[in-house]
């Protein structure tokens, strides 16, 4: 089928990319650039560059992919990537967050209802939860994010329901853990400046590109004192996409899905992890703004409604990224 990945030049935009074309399908990528890299779209993609907060830029793509050049065959399928991910950021720039995202969508949403296309892959994430008891969140729990990130994503999954019903569009929401590792070719990874998640981190100092990894916090209320999260591999959570595409196609249904493992690890498991690879001074910080404490999926409605399971574990997460900051600083020299 063809697709329109908005965002397929980013990083998890693109490792989509690639199992989308290693599935079979026609990729159509529309990305601004802004965070994305033109070299990590996949060379069998057809780019165009252009931004979602902009109708005509999106409506442009639909009209030239349904037109005789590319034999009357109009996009099926969105998927929409086109978000920014930071939370602390999110903390301190709530507005750049809420432009970005909920106008993002919201534009995107009135360009499909406009050409009459009816299915759209939507990148949610854990930080819609919040602070849950336990931390073990299932699809139906409250929703209560902690940070501007988490308003943002579920404001949109909201967007994304009202239009359904009103114009009879079929959503699938995934609702991301925290998602690491490269793909096994090392041609895409996680490669931008001012990286702030923790396995890259961790492993920019196993390389020694820094001195320390900082952790933040030691005082929460779990077992060690740090922060537990739900780590997947970025392949793993590609492949899921796929897996949502068929499912809007072959089915009338809408779908909200958790993607995560279902195994919780605290920052210091992490560290340690890695530690029983390679070397990796650390030390503890303050709490970082935003945090919940603990955030692990309950995977239940994934497996059973896609037959989805990761296959990669946090070992091949670590050594996946790992790989990957090795590659790019061979090339650097
Ligand atoms: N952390 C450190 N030191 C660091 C970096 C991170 O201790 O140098 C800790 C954080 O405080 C947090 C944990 O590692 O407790 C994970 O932090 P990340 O920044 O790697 O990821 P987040 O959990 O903040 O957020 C990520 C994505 C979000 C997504 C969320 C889902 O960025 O988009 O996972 O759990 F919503």
């Amino acid at each position: 089928m063809k697709i329109l990945v908005v965002g397929g030049a980013g990083y998890i935009g693109s490792h989509t990319v690639y199992e989308l074309i290693r599935a079979g399908h026609e990729v159509v990528v529309l990305d601004n650039l802004a965070t994305g890299r033109r070299d990590a779209v996949h060379p069998d993609a057809r780019f165009y560059w252009g931004d979602i907060r902009n109708g005509r830029d999106i409506t442009r793509v639909f009209d030239i992919e349904s037109s005789a050049e590319f034999k009357n065959k109009p996009i099926e399928v969105v998927m929409h990537f086109a978000a920014k991910l930071i939370v602390p950021e999110s903390v301190s720039q709530p507005l750049a967050y809420y432009e970005n995202n909920v106008e993002g969508v919201r534009t995107l949403l009135e360009a499909m209802v406009d050409r009459d296309i009816k299915r759209l892959v939507f990148s949610s994430t854990a930080a819609v939860y919040g602070e849950l008891e336990g931390g073990i969140c299932r699809e139906d729990d409250l929703t209560c994010p902690i940070n501007p990130y988490g308003e943002t994503k579920l404001a949109c999954e909201k967007m994304i329901q009202w239009v359904s019903a009103a114009h009879d569009m079929q959503y699938c929401i995934f609702r991301y853990f925290n998602v690491a590792g490269a793909d096994a070719s090392l041609a895409i990874g996680l490669d931008k400046d001012n990286l702030t998640h923790i396995i890259p981190l961790v492993m920019q100092t196993a390389l020694g590109l820094r001195d320390k990894f900082y952790i933040f916090g030691s005082d929460y209320d779990t077992p060690d004192g740090t922060c537990v999260r739900d780590y997947i591999h970025v392949t793993d959570l590609a492949q899921a996409h796929v897996l949502g595409a068929d499912y809007l196609l072959k089915t009338s249904d809408s779908l909200i899905a958790n993607l995560g493992s279902g195994d919780g690890y605290s920052v210091k498991q992490v560290l340690d992890a890695a530690q029983g690879l390679f070397e990796v001074p650390f030390e503890y910080a303050p709490r970082r703004p935003g945090d919940p404490a603990r955030l692990i999926a309950n995977t239940t409605r994934v497996h059973e409604m896609l037959g989805w399971h990761p296959q990669l574990s946090l070992t091949d997460i670590l050594k996946s990224d790992y790989d990957f900051r090795r590659k790019l600083m061979q090339k650097e020299v």
